[in-house]
């Protein structure tokens, strides 16, 4: 999509006009290069109450000689948000069909400059369809090209607002593109696939490194953790690195994201029912990946580290076993119970490598770790876990900011002993009942995050389980269907302010 903002009174295609709850006509301003029959047909349906304009409606208005237009409902202004205006835009996007074309108006008049940038914002984060699999019928051009938008305010709002869209457009890159990696097909998109992507964005940007560990290289390293769960694939596991304007000096923020590109659980194996949807088990890689391209196109300055820890969880005669005890790079051991708590043993020699060798600032990982998060919180937050109160409110902050809610868990000390008192490891990747299994994955994280250099504390690192948020979540208005690619937009915020 591309969005033009200006303040000239042309409409291009169908006017979209956005309307508070029970507006009894147009607000006086926004009426200026109407065509006369158009408006009045406006004005009629506002004055008879034919449409309210209730948070998530919609109406199409065509067939008089003025143009087409399409009303869209904000509800009460004093119950407006961010979030409640970027799904009004969204709801342009959804509902624009054949009918209106691939080209818009939208007309504020009166608004607050936040809320006609949520709403352009909504717009183009809801211009997604995932279609690269589907064969295309040569005959019908109409889902060809971009959805051009021109936006139209009053001129003491037309700066903010440019800049803006101009940012919301620069994000919205990275969502897509963590979209598109979590939707994209196991078969097509497994761990040395990811490491080829990376690399050639990173040899896209002169500003962008990209480092691939190979599954050889992470053997030699002693990265037991990765290896165990990705040997028993024929696609072998990887690690990627990616690092943002590197000339800068850090400490740096660094995101870390599991990237299992398809979880059978290994020799543990899944049930069948709704298996396909592990596919979806890289979505914190996914979110890393998409965290980067956001920041580049933002043009962020800063010195940013992203790593995703890749790998395939299969059965085989190489598969890693329940029983088997591995050594991960840090030098800990764990005691493998269960090979579908996969997540953890990839993330633990992620973290650890992250701490040791990348001068984070912080470091924040991201997984679709467990189900025991869902049962917790559905599908309307990500669980966030922390052992620095200050990193946590922050994330807590730029996701509600952004509405994508991260909701803090416990850290007890409970859950790491739960974890740590294997009778033959140091640890163990499973805990030792079935209750607060995502609070036990992420105490079993805990314990791969490396203190500060010459300090006794750890480096501020939070967990984000977003096992529930990644994909499926039918009340995310700005998602149809399919991978949400969640929190690109959240850690965007929380490390640019933008
Ligand atoms: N990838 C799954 C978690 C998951 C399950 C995400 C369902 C989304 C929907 C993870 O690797 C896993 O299998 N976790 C196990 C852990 C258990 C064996 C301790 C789980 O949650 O059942
Ligand atoms: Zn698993
Ligand atoms: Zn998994």
């Amino acid at each position: 999509m591309q969005v033009i903002v200006n303040t000239n009174e042309n409409i291009n295609g169908t006017l979209v006009l956005p309307l508070w709850q029970d507006s009894k006509n147009m607000a006086s301003g926004s009426e200026s290069g109407v065509h006369r029959s158009l408006k009045n047909q406006i004005e009629n349906i506002l004055a008879e109450g034919d449409f309210k304009a209730k948070a998530g409606t919609a109406m199409t208005l065509a067939g008089t000689d003025g143009g087409k237009a399409l009303l869209i409902g904000l509800g009460k202004e004093e119950d407006a948000t961010l979030q409640s205006m970027r799904e009004s835009g969204a709801k342009v996007t959804a509902s624009r069909g054949k009918i209106h074309g691939k080209m818009l108006t939208v007309k504020f008049h009166g608004m607050k400059d936040e809320h006609m940038a949520a709403f352009v914002e909504g717009m183009i984060l809801r211009d997604y369809s995932y279609d690269n699999y589907k064969t295309k019928d040569e005959d019908d051009d109409s889902d060809d090209g971009e959805i051009n938008v021109h936006v139209t305010c009053e001129d003491e709002k037309h700066a903010a607002l440019e800049a803006a869209a101009d940012i919301s457009s620069a994000v919205a890159t990275g969502v897509h593109l963590a979209r598109d990696l979590g939707n994209a097909p196991p078969n097509d998109l497994y761990p040395m696939e990811f490491a080829r992507q990376a690399i050639e964005f990173g040899k896209a940007h002169d500003n962008v490194d990209v480092k691939v560990i190979n599954y050889d290289e992470a053997r030699t390293m002693g990265m037991g953790g990765l290896v165990g769960v990705g040997m028993g694939s024929y696609r072998k596991p990887c690690m990627v690195i990616f690092e943002i304007n590197g000339d800068k000096p850090g400490p740096s923020p660094c995101i870390v994201g599991k990237g299992i590109t398809f979880d059978t659980g290994g020799i543990s194996i899944k049930p069948s029912p709704s298996m396909d949807e592990m596919k979806y088990d890289m979505h914190g890689s996914a979110t890393t990946f998409g965290v980067m391209q956001a920041l580049v196109a933002s043009g962020h300055k800063d010195r940013v580290i992203g790593l995703t820890c890749m790998a395939e969880n299969m059965p085989s005669s190489n598969a890693q076993r329940p029983g088997d005890v591995i050594t991960t790079y840090s030098g800990k051991t764990v005691e493998v119970l269960n090979t579908d708590a996969e997540g953890r043993l990839v993330l633990s020699d992620g973290l650890w490598y992250a701490g040791t060798h990348l001068n984070p600032s912080y470091m924040i990982d991201l997984a679709t770790l467990t189900g025991a998060v869902v049962v917790a919180l559905g599908h309307e937050a990500s669980g966030l876990w922390s052992n620095n109160d200050e990193l946590l409110n922050n994330i807590k902050t730029a996701g509600d900011h952004c509405g994508e809610i991260a909701w803090p868990m416990p850290l007890f000390k409970a859950f790491e002993k739960e974890m740590t008192d294997s009778k033959i490891a140091d640890v163990r990747n499973l805990g030792a009942g079935r209750w607060g299994g995502s609070n036990t994955a992420a105490a079993f994280l805990k314990q791969f995050v490396p203190n500060m250099e010459g300090t006794d504390d750890q480096i501020p690192w939070a967990h984000l389980d977003i096992a529930g948020t990644a994909w499926g979540a039918k009340t995310n208005k700005l998602v149809k269907n399919g991978a949400t690619g969640i929190h690109v937009r959240t850690l965007h915020h929380l490390i640019t302010g933008l």
